[in-house]
């Protein structure tokens, strides 16, 4: 469920985003531009929170998911903290106006430098995933005098997720130290007089449509808690990681928040410990649309139709990268337009510039606008310059009201980043 609707208007019927008509960003702003509504951020946390309600939960939102801070602190508003994989992400949550002991700091390749500033932030949990990133944290909460809060990211060698770039649970990717190697590390952290370990952690993957791997995940982590407890080590807190999938099209809806907390509950609930979780997808995916104009149609003899877009796949790349799909729809329907079947593009110079190829939709024109639907998750934090185009803006809506939120650079901002070698000049 989000706030991105139909309502009638003079030429058929208009997109709105809670009560904005995206029309009306879209000339005010340009395009193309990222619009997201506060009201699905504000159901989509609810949601979550409340289907643990009222087990008092920490909800990392995954920062990499949507960065905006205009983003960041609607949820953090409402309680949220943040999870985060950077120096540049916990920056971004602090900005925000995240408080240090709700934000999270992820990673398998944290440098000295990063963990330094978490160090002096005093975030709530440092997850470590690696042994030599245990030693190095150890070391280094030594020279700097401080005692961080630390989880072990646990590999339970369950993967899944939507595509095999995001999944990340499985025994051969790069994440978390495997469960042979988990209970040494967990007590020769726990006997580290520098470090305070609060528990352990897992992410499995992305997109995750069907609970059955979660479950399998969670059930080996809560093995895990239990050798550990047996063991006298103490462990109060895990870390679920994120993943929940959403609904991007006509598909068979992912589990609700409520049946995975249903899940969760039944699996671990009775261990005695807090629980934390790192959704991003699903707080963020459907909060968002990018507007896009068309800025031609070609048609080739033969039949084929390319829509060509302003949008391209530096603006949402998530297509091009994982063959994603999301829905394209027009932001004004004109009635009885006929349906026509497009190749829907951008202007970048690659094949793998394309949103969609053979998508059956009412014929557009030059000058049409249209909406790629459940972009707010992994669109513009994964924008790039690519083929030197700028930054795309982005939009808040609450009720009423829209703010530009992050403002298009301009491209002389663009070129002021270079310089020229001395010899050049
Ligand atoms: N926690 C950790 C440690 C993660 O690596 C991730 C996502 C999350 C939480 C949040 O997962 P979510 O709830 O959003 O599924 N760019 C890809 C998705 C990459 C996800 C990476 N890790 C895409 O556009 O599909």
């Amino acid at each position: 469920m989000n706030h991105f609707e139909d309502r009638a208007g003079p030429a058929g019927a208009e997109l709105w985003c809670e009560d904005v008509r995206l029309s009306d960003i879209a000339e005010a702003v340009g395009t193309p531009v990222y619009v997201y509504s506060s009201a699905t951020l504000e159901r989509h946390y609810r949601a979550f929170h409340d289907a643990f309600a009222p087990r008092d939960v920490l909800i990392a939102y995954a920062v990499k998911a949507n960065g905006s801070l205009s983003v960041l602190r609607t949820l953090i508003q409402l309680g949220a903290g943040a999870d985060t994989v950077s120096e540049g992400e916990i920056r971004r949550a602090l900005a925000a106006g995240a408080p240090p002991e709700r934000i999270v700091f992820s990673g398998v390749g944290k440098t000295d430098a990063e963990l330094a500033f978490a160090l002096d932030v005093g975030v709530a949990e440092i997850n470590v995933e690696s042994e030599p990133e245990l030693e190095r944290l150890i070391a280094l909460a030594a020279t700097k005098g401080k005692r961080p809060t630390v989880a072990l990211r646990i590999n339970p060698n369950v993967g899944a997720g939507g595509h095999a770039k995001i999944t990340t649970g499985d025994e051969g990717n790069k994440f978390g130290v495997s469960l042979g190697e988990a209970e040494r590390l967990y007590a020769r952290a726990s006997a580290a007089p520098e470090l305070d370990v609060a528990g352990v952690a897992c992410h499995i993957g992305s997109q995750i449509s069907d609970l059955t791997p979660m479950e399998a995940a969670f059930t080996t982590m809560r093995h895990l808690v239990e050798r550990l407890h047996a063991q006298g080590l103490k462990v109060r807190r895990l870390d679920l990681g994120g993943g929940l999938g959403v609904p991007y099209f006509d598909q068979p809806e992912p589990p609700s928040p409520r049946v995975y907390a249903e899940m969760v509950e039944r699996v671990v609930g009775d261990l005695d410990v807090q629980l934390a979780f790192e959704p991003g997808r699903l707080i963020a995916a459907n909060a968002g649309a990018l507007v896009s104009q068309v800025i031609q149609v070609h048609a080739r003899p033969g039949g084929r139709r390319f829509l060509v877009l302003d949008a391209a796949m530096n603006d949402l790349l998530r297509p091009a990268m994982y063959d994603a799909f999301h829905a394209i729809r027009p932001v004004v329907s004109k009635p009885d337009a006929p349906r026509v079947v497009y190749d829907v593009v951008g202007p970048v110079c690659e094949t793998g510039d394309t949103f969609a190829r053979g998508r059956e939709m009412a014929e557009l024109a030059a000058g049409d606008l249209v909406a790629f639907m459940s972009a707010g998750a992994y669109g513009a934090s994964m924008a790039s310059e690519y083929n030197a185009r700028p930054l795309i803006p982005e939009v808040l809506v609450k009720g009423d009201r829209f703010a530009v939120t992050r403002r298009r650079p301009t491209y002389e901002e663009m070129l002021a980043r270079d310089t020229f070698a001395p010899w050049l000049e």
